[in-house]
C-alpha cells in the first residue's frame, strides 16, 4: 500500500470505531482534547501493562512507582522547570494570532525542503532566519512578526481555597520529578544497588502553544518513564543499553522497522538538564516526529533536589566505602504517541475478493480486541454465545450477529481483530467452528473443545 501522507484516515477511524473521540463534543468540543473510546481505552490498556511488564516486572533491577500529579513548586524550581522550561514565542501583529518560531521555521524548511537546520538556533537566530525567508504567518499569511519571547508551559493552578502565593501548585509537565523526589524512599525500601530504575506511567500537562496532529502534542498526555539510576563510570554503557532495549521492544511489539530511526541530539539542543540524548523517531504519516526520548541526565537532577531540599540523597557504595549521586538513563514514551504510532504502523490495505479492504495489522498482543465472534444465522445464537462466554474469558472478545458475514468480517478487520470464528449449520453436528486469520483471510476447521489450545498456538507465533 502506498504510505499514508496525512492522518485524515486513521482519525476518521478512530472516531468512527471508538479508538477517540473529540473532548467534550457535544458543547463544540474543547481544542485539542481527545477522549479514549472503548477500542482506544483497551489499546490503551494493552500498551500501559506491555510496557510494564518488560520495563518493570520482567526485568531484576527495576522498580515501579505512582507519584502524585501535585508536588511542592520548589521541586520544579529545583528541577530548572520554572525558570528554563519554555517555548520561543512570537505574536503576528496583523492577526494577533501567537505562535512558536521553531515550529514556524521547521515546517517552512520541510515544505521548501531546504537544507537548513533549526535545532540550536538562538532566538535571534531563528527570528533572523524567519525575515529571512519572509515566512508567513499561517493564519493571515502577512509577514509581519513581534520578537521572540519566552513562556512557560507549565500549568498553574491553587491547591486549597485562597489563591495566593503560597498556594500556587504546577500540574507536572513529567513525571520523571515524582521519581527523583522519592530516590531515597525507594533505595532505602527496596534495599536495591546500582544500577537500578525506577519506573512509572502517569498524566502529565503541558500548555503547548502548538498542540496538534491529533494526539501527537496535546496538552494532557500520559507518559511511561523509566529513570535508571547508575554509576558515572557505568553511565554511557546504560544509554546504549537502554536505546537497544527500547528499539528491540518497539520490534516485538510490531512496529515495522523502516517506521523508525534513531537520532541523536546535537549539543545545541540538549535539554538544560541532559549530557547527550538519543529520539527514537517514528515515520508518522506527517512526516518523521518524536517518539521515545533517551536521555542522559547525569546527576542534575539528583544535585538540584538535595542543593534545594538541604536533604542528603547520596547513595551508599559499601562496596567502594564512597558516598556519591548517581547518574541517571532516562528513556521516557508518551503513551499517546506510541498509540498513534501503532495505528499508522497497522494501517494496511489490499484487495481481497475484488475489493479494497481496509484493516489495522496490529501484533496479536496489542489488537484491542483478540476474537470475533460470528453466529452465522441468529439460529446459531446459543451455541456461538457459549462460545463467545467460554473464550471472553481468556481473550478479549466481540460477539456480532449483525450483517452478512463478510460484513462483519470487514468491521472486525478494521479494528484490528487477529481471528474471527464463525459457528455454522455444521457445528451442531461435527463439533468444529470456522476460524479466519485477519491478515491472510485463510480459514481452518477447529474443534469447540480445542478452541483455546488452538489459539494459544496462533498467538504464540503472531
Ligand atoms: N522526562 C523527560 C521528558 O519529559 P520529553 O522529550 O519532553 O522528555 C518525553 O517527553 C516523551 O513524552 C516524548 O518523547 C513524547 O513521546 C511524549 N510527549 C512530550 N510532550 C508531549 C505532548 N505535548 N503530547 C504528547 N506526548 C508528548
Amino acid at each position: 500500500m502506498t504510505p499514508l501522507t496525512d492522518l485524515d484516515p486513521i482519525i476518521s477511524l478512530a472516531k468512527r470505531r471508538g479508538f477517540v473521540f473529540q473532548g467534550s463534543e457535544i458543547y463544540g468540543g474543547l481544542a485539542n482534547t481527545w477522549d479514549y473510546g472503548p477500542l482506544g481505552v483497551e489499546l490503551k490498556n494493552n500498551i500501559k501493562q506491555l510496557w510494564w511488564k518488560k520495563f518493570i516486572s520482567d526485568r531484576e533491577d527495576c522498580v515501579g512507582l505512582d507519584s502524585a500529579i501535585f508536588m511542592n513548586k520548589s521541586v520544579w524550581e529545583a528541577s530548572g522547570h520554572v525558570g528554563g522550561f519554555s517555548d520561543p514565542l512570537m505574536d503576528c501583529k496583523n492577526c494577533k494570532t501567537r505562535h512558536r518560531a521553531d515550529k514556524l521555521l521547521e515546517e517552512y524548511i520541510h515544505k521548501k525542503k531546504l537544507d537548513e537546520k533549526v535545532e540550536g538556533l538562538t532566538d535571534e537566530q531563528l527570528k533572523q532566519k524567519i525575515d529571512l525567508f519572509q515566512i508567513p504567518c499561517p493564519v493571515c499569511g502577512k509577514h509581519d512578526f513581534t520578537d521572540i519571547r519566552k513562556f512557560n508551559l507549565m500549568f498553574k493552578t491553587h491547591q486549597g481555597v485562597i489563591e495566593e502565593g503560597k498556594s500556587l501548585v504546577y500540574l507536572r509537565p513529567e513525571t520523571a520529578q515524582g521519581i527523583f523526589i522519592n530516590f531515597k524512599n525507594i533505595q532505602t525500601v527496596s534495599r536495591k544497588k546500582l544500577p537500578f530504575g525506577v519506573g512509572q506511567i502517569g498524566k502529565a500537562f503541558r500548555n503547548e502553544i502548538t498542540p496538534g496532529n491529533f494526539i501527537f502534542r496535546t496538552r494532557e498526555f500520559e507518559q511511561m518513564e523509566m529513570e535508571y539510576f547508575c554509576s558515572a563510570e557505568e553511565s554511557l554503557s546504560y544509554f546504549q543499553h537502554w536505546q537497544d532495549f527500547c528499539r528491540n521492544w518497539l520490534l516485538e511489539i510490531g512496529i515495522k522497522p523502516e517506521n523508525f530511526r534513531l537520532r541523536e541530539h546535537a549539543k545545541e539542543e540538549l535539554s538544560h538538564y541532559s549530557k547527550a540524548t538519543t529520539d527514537i523517531e517514528f515515520h508518522f504519516p506527517f512526516g518523521w516526529g518524536e517518539l521515545w526520548g533517551i536521555a542522559h541526565r547525569g546527576n542534575y537532577d539528583l544535585t538540584q533536589h538535595s542543593l534545594h531540599s538541604k536533604k542528603d540523597l547520596t547513595y551508599f557504595d559499601v562496596a567502594g566505602q564512597e558516598k556519591f549521586l548517581p547518574d541517571v538513563i532516562e528513556p521516557s514514551l508518551g503513551v499517546d504517541r506510541l498509540l498513534l504510532a501503532l495505528l499508522s504502523n497497522a494501517y494496511s490495505e489490499d484487495v481481497v475478493e475484488e475489493e479494497t479492504r481496509f484493516f489495522l495489522r496490529f501484533h496479536s498482543q496489542i489488537a484491542p480486541v483478540k476474537l470475533g465472534i460470528c453466529p452465522l444465522t441468529k439460529k446459531q445464537h446459543e451455541n456461538a454465545h457459549r462460545i463467545y462466554q467460554d473464550l471472553k474469558t481468556t481473550y478479549t472478545s466481540e460477539y456480532d450477529d449483525s450483517g452478512s458475514i463478510g460484513k462483519r468480517y470487514r468491521r472486525f478487520d478494521e479494528i484490528g481483530v487477529p481471528f474471527c470464528i464463525t459457528i455454522d449449520f455444521e457445528t451442531e453436528q461435527d463439533q468444529k467452528v470456522t476460524v479466519r486469520h485477519r491478515d491472510t483471510c485463510k480459514q481452518d476447521r477447529v474443534e469447540v473443545s480445542q478452541l483455546k489450545n488452538y489459539f494459544l498456538e496462533q498467538f504464540s507465533k503472531m
